[in-house]
């Protein structure tokens, strides 16, 4: 195994490094300028039962920081994509996930169905997660026991790993990601897009048809840091790590606080060709800092040590001869922070 070889779900990627869903066509699309033989797996766009227009246009708007966009889950439906796509996905030199969504839990259940038999098709992500339908109501993803139903159902219907693709839009991740895990996830995707708006004062209309959309990019890799690592921390199964990843080092951020391997998607609007450009970095970066294989790195998070309770914090101020200006209880980093 390279150095740069990870094991995810049974499976065996190359190296760390996935196309993130609708960032990367189905994979093959891009294959003039990133061949599938440089990245860890191809995620595709999500794959519906029926085919979708999508949203009404205006439905991407470059932001000061990252990208909105409301796409509505536009694709050709699933018999379109068994016709034209999955033949050449065949010829694949890499791990291929497809991505699935649906509106009820029947939806994604009839698609595990359908394309199990796949061969082409080496594990679902299953996408509960996509802000831009159901009027931004995120069914699956903010209730964890509707997540659980949809991932128990799609269990029952494939052997095919699968990966729960989760939302930030929710205030303890942690329990969404348990209870995909409970569900017989065999992976937990962190994250989609962070729900977001953009408006035009003098016009006073949004920026996009649907008015709110999914934010991604740069801006968001704070809150996806959060998120995959809340995941990683209270599930057994593999992580992979999504949001704002625009280098090697973000990817290895991921790989720090537990992801076992990272998606990258807006970035790759902006620079096409990066994916297939970042094992490379990466692996010059593991040699800097003297690192044998990327799985060493993974979940090496050093967290600070949590501050004591306050009732001991204001002991230990009061009864403290230190004439530094920083009380000893203070984390240094705090020092010096304004509230
Ligand atoms: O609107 C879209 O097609 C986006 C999908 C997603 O974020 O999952």
């Amino acid at each position: 195994m390279s150095r740069l070889a990870v094991r995810l779900a049974g499976l065996e990627l190359r190296n760390p490094l996935l196309s993130a869903s609708g960032t990367f066509g189905h994979g093959l699309e891009m294959q003039h300028i990133v061949p599938s033989s440089a990245v860890g797996g191809l995620v595709s766009k999500t794959v519906t039962r029926k085919p979708r227009p999508g949203n009404p246009l205006p439905r991407i708007k470059e932001t000061e920081a990252g990208f909105l966009n409301s796409i509505g889950l536009e694709n050709r439906g699933v018999d379109a994509y068994v016709r034209d796509v999955l033949p050449a996905m065949h010829g694949a030199d890499t791990i291929v996930v497809t991505n699935l969504g649906g509106e009820k839990v029947e939806d994604f259940v009839e698609l595990a169905r359908r394309l199990d038999g796949q061969a082409a098709i080496d594990a679902f992500e299953v996408n509960l997660s996509c802000p831009n339908v159901q009027e931004g109501k995120l069914p699956f993803a903010t209730d964890p026991s509707m997540a659980a139903r949809v991932i128990r159902e799609v269990r029952a219907a494939t052997t095919k790993p699968i990966f729960a693709k989760l939302s930030p839009n929710v205030s303890r991740i942690a329990d969404l990601a348990i209870a995909v895990e409970s569900a017989g996830a065999d992976g937990i995707t962190a994250v989609n897009t962070v729900l977001g708006m953009q408006v035009d004062w003098r016009t006073r209309r949004p920026g996009l048809f649907t008015n709110q959309g999914g934010y991604s990019g740069t801006a968001i890799k704070p809150i996806a840091l959060r998120c995959a690592w809340e995941c990683a921390r209270s599930v057994k199964i593999p992580v992979i790590g999504c949001g704002g990843v625009m280098c090697a080092e973000d990817a290895l951020e991921f790989l720090v606080v537990g992801c076992r391997a990272v998606q990258v998607g807006t970035a790759s609007f902006g620079d096409p060709g990066l994916l297939g450009r970042m094992a490379q970095e990466m692996d010059a970066l593991l040699d800097q800092a003297g690192v044998a294989s990327v799985t060493e790195l993974v979940g090496t998070l050093r967290p600070w040590d949590p501050p004591p309770p306050r009732a001991e914090r204001s002991a230990t101020a009061s009864t403290s001869t230190s004439t530094s200006t920083c009380s000893a209880s203070v984390h240094p980093a705090a020092r010096g922070a304004q509230p």
